[in-house]
């Protein structure tokens, strides 16, 4: 109580502030999410996402090298799949020699200790641009769960270190853990993406891959309500974030990360497993947008953000801002 304590005394200069601060980033709190194109020498960078480009396999693993020599030790890896490769199958997802597969082989064999977490969802995939098998004009859960276990498979048999299903069918982590273990993969790891909200701010993922939902033949739902979660829930997220973990996942992840970190908290609170954040492309695109015109200043509101994210509960951050985080952070030492 005033005057006995007061609050400024801990906050008089920058060695004060360093010692009492709570919560600390480091490069290997981030993850960095990559897409992935064919071809050779291919590197385009995404209209929405400046500084965030498709790459083609060989040009990835150069910049996997950098990564990891900047302090990064996961990548979460997504592939833009050729438009006659796609059907309602989503068959070219097990594919042996598809570009995923060669993808993960190429880094793993360039960078060993890199983490590597491929994304299982069949909406790359899909002619509809769903995560799931359409039927009778729904996304179908049971079949869709046996075609990610093919999925999540071959990604293994590739050298996964983790899978990452980000489709939010239900009980999809108990299908894939039993699946990995069935064929051998009891130390392949999954990331369940466990609270995936139903969001607006994935737009700038979505042109990246050309994967939004798209008009078709068929009556498919227009978006993805059906499985990803409604953003006015909370109680919600807490139900599917503990059916995961009952269901065998190694991590939960939460997104989209800054408008949830309500959700983040609530969830750390109840899981024993460590919590994962995706600062998605849309947060991504605004910050970038608001730096392009000079109205906020990139690293300040990259490292705030981070920070609050950790905060909230994150043990891991799979940003966009992952390598200029890092690079930022090695300069202050
Ligand atoms: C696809 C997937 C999406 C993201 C990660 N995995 C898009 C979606 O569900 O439509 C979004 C990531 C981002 O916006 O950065 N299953």
């Amino acid at each position: 109580m005033f005057p006995l304590h007061r609050g400024r005394r801990l906050r008089l200069n920058e060695s004060i502030r360093n010692l009492v601060r709570e919560t600390t980033l480091s490069p290997s709190d981030f993850m960095f999410p990559m897409f992935i194109a064919e071809g050779e020498n291919y590197k385009v960078e995404i209209a929405s996402m400046p500084g965030i480009f498709r790459r083609s396999v060989d040009l990835t693993v150069e910049e996997v090298k950098e990564l990891f020599a900047v302090g990064i030790r996961a990548v979460n890896i997504y592939v833009k799949v050729d438009e006659t490769l796609k059907d309602n199958t989503g068959k070219e997802a097990w594919n042996p020699n598809g570009l995923m597969q060669n993808a993960i082989r190429e880094i793993k064999a360039a960078c060993p200790e890199m983490i590597v977490m491929p994304d299982v969802a069949l909406d790359p995939y899909s002619i509809y641009g769903h995560d799931g098998i359409i039927t009778n004009g729904a996304v179908e859960n049971d079949s869709t769960n046996e075609a990610l276990v093919k999925m999540a498979v071959s990604h293994a048999e590739a050298g996964a270190d983790f899978v990452a299903p980000s489709d939010m069918m239900d009980g999809r982590v108990l299908r894939l853990r039993q699946g990995l273990d069935a064929a051998g993969f009891q130390n392949v790891g999954i990331m369940s993406y466990s609270a995936k909200y139903a969001s607006a701010f994935y737009g700038p993922f979505r042109d990246a891959l050309d994967s939004a939902p798209k008009e078709a033949d068929i009556e498919v739902p227009k978006d993805k309500k059906t499985y990803q979660m409604d953003y006015a829930n909370r109680i919600e997220a807490i139900k599917e974030a503990l059916w995961d973990v009952e269901e065998g996942a190694d991590m939960v992840l939460i997104k989209p990360g800054i408008a949830y970190l309500d959700i983040v908290r609530e969830i750390k609170n109840v899981v024993n497993v460590p919590i994962v954040v995706f600062h998605v492309s849309g947060e991504y695109a605004m910050i970038k947008a608001a730096v392009e015109r000079g109205w906020v200043d990139n690293d300040k509101v990259m490292m705030e953000q981070l920070m609050c994210i950790k905060r909230a509960g994150a043990n891991l951050i799979s940003t966009y801002f992952a390598k200029e985080a890092a690079i930022f952070l090695n300069n202050l030492k």
